[in-house]
């Protein structure tokens, strides 16, 4: 079974989209307390690479390495173990990459660790973007389809490439839960708290999320945006009650 148990204030994993560290440093420590994960994606990690990750996991906190690998096989497994390296809890890879690259990604994290006789962080593979709608599904050629069709594919070969859990938007996360129990982690990001939609498409509200099954779901600029982050943290913490 991939699932872990969690504590609620385990379950909000606030994605840092900064240019700077600092900044993100600085929502670090803001949200201490409340938030224990946090997304380091390409924005973030391409200006400050390991240091930036350490800087955070220096202060206890965990890191979700959101790069979303999506490459031949061998180049994902190598990748995987300087994930390792990295000291991170979970990362990303695309499922669309494939069953092989998935099961590499999955190898390469499983040996590294083994050696270095860590933790293996959680593989998480990226079923389909939630900036995506039926019409840009369309676009790169999986027409015919509802998002969910191909979300169920991929979990498929998800599960058989012995990943740990999917990201996958708050409209397939309840289909996902049944029909695979608790098999995966599921994070659910395209979490919307307010009205601002920006790129995202397959949009949810953290109670929707959580009620549908997922383990955590991701926030970000409706929490960095706000004006009172804090009081979004809270409403969503008590939604989970
Ligand atoms: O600011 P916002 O809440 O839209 O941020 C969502 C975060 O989750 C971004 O960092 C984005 O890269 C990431 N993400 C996503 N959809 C996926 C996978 C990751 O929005 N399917």
């Amino acid at each position: 079974m991939a699932r872990v148990e969690l504590k609620q204030e385990d379950r909000i994993i606030l994605a840092l989209d900064f240019l700077e560290l600092k900044e993100a440093m600085d929502w670090v420590r803001r949200l201490n307390g409340r938030i224990s994960t946090f997304k380091v994606g390409p924005i973030l990690f391409l200006g400050c690479g390991v240091d930036g990750i350490k800087g955070i996991t220096d202060t206890g906190k965990k890191v979700f390495l959101d790069l979303k690998f999506h490459d031949i096989p061998s180049t994902v497994k190598k990748a995987s173990i300087q994930v390792v390296r990295c000291g991170v809890s979970m990362f990303t890879v695309h499922a669309l990459g494939g069953l092989e690259m998935m099961r590499e990604a999955v190898i390469g994290a499983m040996v590294e660790s083994e050696r270095l006789n860590v933790i293996r962080p959680k593989v998480i593979a990226v079923t389909v973007l939630t900036s995506h709608n039926k019409e840009s599904l369309e676009q790169i050629g999986f027409g015919g389809g509802s998002s969910l069709d191909v979300v169920l594919r991929l979990a498929e070969l998800a599960d058989k490439a012995g990943v740990d859990g999917l990201v996958t938007s708050g409209e397939e996360v309840g289909v996902l839960r049944r029909e695979f129990g608790d098999r995966f982690i599921l994070i659910t990001p395209g979490i919307r708290v307010g009205t601002l939609q920006e790129d995202q498409k397959r949009t949810a509200t953290p109670r929707e999320a959580f009620s549908r099954g997922a383990d955590y779901i991701v926030i970000g600029r409706d929490i960095t945006g706000s004006k009172d982050p804090e009081a979004v943290l809270d409403e969503i913490l008590l939604s989970l009650s």
